[in-house]
């Protein structure tokens, strides 16, 4: 066996997949919220023998290694290792060189974390930060749990250490801690700051925050640049920390400094990630989402206009994340004038905690600004500014029962009945919800039976290797119209396959039968447990009708051409008869064996 072999042996999927979504025991395998894409009804199936997934809602599906590759953004040798480590496989194979360099870069990036450490904790060229830090109010606890370091202010301290441990200059460089001097020589990107360490969801630190102290000059916070190992636009700050309690109270708060998560922590408020001086980015908000079951988001900003400006651009994004899945977004406003750090220092995590539980959606905060942006909103001029606003703006909401509450507060505001206000917005607004209607059309019912026996039968070769000889004397891969469908038949039929699955996903490998076969793993609702045998066989006809409807179609349409030679004409007459005898017999099977009710059962 190969290493990807044994490590996919050796991996437990559902303890893998289960640390980003809740599963609970379901028949065969394991069921919960799809990682992938925002939902509230799980519709996301493990299965442990094959260990494979899947997601009815999403369609994302594969095995272990597929798994890491698309929630972590790992390469397959990256994956291959991580879970070779996690479960004590030693890999014959040299990894790939790419992971290599990933690998060299967190272990040079974890170093310096563990450098900066140190020197808060207790080197003398801490001291300045310790300073600082005890003067914000973070506890020594605060700072182990959030790894938090200090640089010191000499030109080249963690470079030099870094050289002593072995690690290039280059390394260094391509890591984001050291730049080269004009002298030829290398500098520290982080000097004389407080050092707040960028993790993974795992908790691996691949990048830094350095704000400045007290005194020096320069930009309030630095930040690692991009590298091969951290990409901003997809690291939330302090999500290693806050998942559990995301989970727990089943929403998360967005701030937007590290001051104000780490602050938020230490008073006792965890469901906390900070997006980091960016607008958030549609993989921040998915991997938000993961851990609220109830897709409860909050995003908190600082009360100033920048602020708001960040909210709204925050909550478009997430907005449009978060649509698909129904989530209805919060804006938490700071008051006072204060940023969530400043704002639970001087008044308290009780009072935060209120604004966070009353914080309004993200409708209604848009309506408060646009009612506090007009001056005098029961003014003639007033009024016309707050409905030109207000229309596109409950628009969106699509309905008017949804739009009602707010439409109630309003026309509170203007002095307008609810019922004239009402009939202004009617234009924006739909008296109905807008349903999809359903085109009346018969299904075509003959077609649509032979693709559920397609999948049936091949669902039940996947689940039930056993009957393979039994199928193999009867139906053929190339009875099949369908070329994936036919592949996977063949490889399912195949002589020389003795080992099943690894077999199958092997040969299979990153044709479109493999994403078939992945999917028919998860075909247990097409074989019912009584009468399996009775629906396999029922199956087989089906397939064999729809083969001898389709050859006879094909053979009427062969004759329909002008000019046929009369020899050729006449035996495809021959063979036409005999199609159509064959539809005949394969319909009175099927009928005969389950009268009056065609295929399927249920
Ligand atoms: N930021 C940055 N570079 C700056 C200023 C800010 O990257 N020059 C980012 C940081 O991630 C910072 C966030 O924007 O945490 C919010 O900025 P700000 O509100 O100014 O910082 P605070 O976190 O409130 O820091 P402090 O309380 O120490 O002033
Ligand atoms: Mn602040």
């Amino acid at each position: 066996m190969d290493d990807r072999d044994r490590v996919r042996d050796a991996a437990r999927i559902a303890e893998v997949i289960g640390t980003y979504t809740v599963l609970k025991r379901r028949g065969r395998g394991w069921s919960g919220l799809c990682p992938f894409h925002g939902e509230r009804t799980p519709s996301f199936s493990v299965l442990e023998d094959p260990p494979v997934f899947r997601c009815f809602g999403c369609g994302e599906k594969g095995d272990v290694f597929t798994f890491l590759m698309k929630k972590e953004g790992m390469d397959f040798p990256a994956a291959l290792r991580h879970l070779a480590e996690r479960y004590g496989i030693t890999l014959s194979e040299r990894p790939a060189q790419d992971g290599d360099r990933r690998r060299l870069l967190r272990e040079v990036v974890g170093e310096a974390a563990l450098f900066f450490r140190r020197q808060l904790r207790e080197a003398p060229e801490g001291k300045a930060a310790r300073d600082y830090m005890e003067q914000r109010g973070l506890s020594a606890e605060t700072a182990e749990r959030f790894g938090l370091g200090a640089a010191p202010a000499a030109w080249d301290a963690l470079a030099v250490q870094l050289r002593r441990q072995g690690f290039d200059p280059e390394v260094q460089v391509e890591a984001g801690l050291v730049r080269p001097n004009d002298r030829g020589g290398w500098r520290d990107v982080f000097r004389n700051r407080l050092i707040f360490p960028i993790a993974t969801e795992m908790g691996a630190v691949v990048a830094f925050g350095g704000r400045l102290l007290p005194g020096d000059e320069g930009p309030k916070y630095l930040n690692s640049p991009e590298t091969p190992i951290y990409q901003k636009g997809h690291q939330l700050y302090a999500l290693h920390l806050a998942k559990e309690a995301i989970r727990q109270a089943d929403r998360a708060l967005l701030v937007e400094g590290y001051m104000d998560a780490v602050a938020l922590h230490q008073a006792g408020i965890r469901e906390v990630v900070g997006v980091l001086g960016t607008a958030l980015t549609p993989e921040q908000a998915r991997s938000l989402l993961r851990f609220t079951e109830g897709k409860r988001v909050v995003v908190a900003f600082d009360a100033d206009q920048a602020g708001r400006q960040a909210a709204e651009r925050g909550g478009a994004v997430l907005e449009e994340v978060a649509r698909a899945a129904g989530i209805v977004l919060r804006v938490l406003t700071v008051p006072e004038g204060k940023d969530p750090d400043a704002y639970v220092g001087a008044f308290g995590a009780d009072a935060f905690r209120n604004l966070l539980d009353e914080a309004p959606d993200l409708v209604a905060f848009r309506v408060d600004r646009l009612l506090a942006s007009v001056d005098d909103p029961r003014s003639v001029e007033g009024r016309a500014r707050v409905l030109e606003g207000l229309g596109p703006l409950l628009g969106s909401l699509g309905s008017q029962v949804m739009a009602e509450p707010y439409v109630r507060d309003v026309a509170r505001v203007l002095a307008v009945s609810e019922d004239a206000l009402t009939r202004d917005l009617r234009r924006f607004l739909p008296g109905r919800p807008v349903v999809a209607r359903r085109t009346a059309m018969a299904r075509p019912v003959a077609r649509q039976r032979a693709v559920e026996a397609r999948r049936g039968l091949l669902a039940y070769l996947v689940l039930h290797p056993e009957g393979r000889p039994w199928v193999a004397g009867q139906v053929a891969p190339a009875m099949l119209p369908d070329e994936v469908a036919a592949e996977l038949l063949a490889t399912l039929l195949a002589d020389e396959v003795t080992s099943g699955w690894t077999d199958w996903l092997a040969r299979l490998e990153g044709t479109r039968a493999h994403e078939l076969l992945l999917e028919l793993c998860f075909g247990e609702d097409l074989l019912p447990e009584h009468d399996g045998e009775q629906v396999v066989q029922n199956y087989m006809d089906a397939l064999h009708l729809d083969h001898w409807e389709r050859t006879a179609t094909r053979i009427r349409n062969d004759l329909s051409q002008s000019g046929l030679d009369r020899d050729v004409a006449n035996q495809l007459m021959v063979e036409h008869l005999e199609a159509i005898r064959m539809v005949k017999e394969f319909e009175a099977r099927l009928a005969g064996r389950v009268p009056g009710q065609g295929m399927g059962h249920g």
